[in-house]
C-alpha cells in the first residue's frame, strides 16, 4: 500500500456519466426496445385460487440461485393474478413449447374462446405440490414464494423451486423477441449413404 486515496466504488445512478443517464431517462419506448432485443422464452405462471387454477403469461422469469434453488417471476402491479398469488403463497411456471403459442396468447388476455377465466380450456395435472402445470410444456417448476420485493411498477416474487418436472427435455421452446415470437430453425444436413447423381460430386 502507498497510502495512496483508493477509488471508492460508487453503484447507483451516481456512477453513470450524465449521457448515459440522459439517455437512459430518455424514453420509455427506448427501454422498451432495448430490452426486446433479449430474447426470452415464455412461460405461464399459474396458481391456485382456492381450488380454481389461473394462470398468466410470463416472459419475464429468472434463475436466481442454485443452491437453494430459487427463481423470480417480475408482474405487474395490476395484473389479476397477483392476489391469488399472495393469498396461496405459491407459483408454479410452466415453460411453453413451440407449439404453445395459443396457450401464451391466452393466458396474456387474448379475446379467445374458451378464456383465461375458463383456464384457456388447457389441459393440466396438479404437480407434486398440487398446483397446476400445463400438459404439454417443454418444463415445470413447483415454488413456494420466499421473497417479495417492490420494484418501481412491478412485483418481483422470488421462489423456492420444490419441485421440476421435465416433460421432454429436447422438445424446442417458444420464444419471444422483439415483441414477437420467434421459432429456432432447425435446419441440418445428413450424409448421403445412396448414390450420388455424379460421382465426381
Ligand atoms: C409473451 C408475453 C410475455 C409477457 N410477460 C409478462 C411479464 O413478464 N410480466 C407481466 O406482468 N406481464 C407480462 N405479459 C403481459 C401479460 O401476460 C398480459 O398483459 C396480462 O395477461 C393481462 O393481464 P391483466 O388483465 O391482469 O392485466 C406478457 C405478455 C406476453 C404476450
Amino acid at each position: 500500500m502507498d497510502g495512496a486515496p483508493r477509488d471508492e466504488p460508487a453503484f447507483g445512478p451516481v456512477a453513470l456519466s450524465p449521457r448515459i443517464l440522459g439517455r437512459v431517462n430518455a424514453s420509455a419506448a427506448g427501454f422498451r426496445t432495448a430490452m426486446g432485443q433479449f430474447a426470452t422464452g415464455v412461460t405461464v405462471v399459474t396458481t391456485l385460487d382456492g381450488d380454481r387454477p389461473q394462470g398468466i403469461t410470463v416472459n419475464a422469469l429468472a434463475s436466481v440461485s442454485l443452491d437453494p434453488p430459487l427463481v423470480l417471476v417480475a408482474l405487474d402491479r395490476r395484473r389479476f393474478i397477483i392476489p391469488a398469488i399472495e393469498a396461496s403463497g405459491r407459483y408454479a411456471v410452466s415453460i411453453l413449447g413451440e407449439d404453445q403459442q395459443w396457450l401464451s396468447d391466452c393466458f396474456a388476455g387474448a379475446n379467445v374462446t374458451p378464456g383465461r377465466d375458463a383456464f384457456c380450456g388447457a389441459d393440466w395435472d396438479p404437480g407434486e405440490t398440487g398446483l397446476p402445470l400445463l400438459r404439454g410444456a417443454v418444463a415445470t417448476l413447483e415454488c413456494t414464494v420466499v421473497n417479495r420485493i417492490e420494484a418501481g411498477d412491478h412485483l418481483l416474487f422470488v421462489g423456492h423451486v420444490d419441485a421440476v418436472r421435465l416433460q421432454d427435455e429436447t422438445a424446442p421452446p417458444l420464444l419471444y423477441h422483439r415483441r414477437r415470437y420467434l421459432r429456432i430453425e432447425r435446419a441440418t444436413t445428413t450424409t448421403v449413404a445412396g448414390k450420388p447423381e455424379s460421382p465426381a460430386d
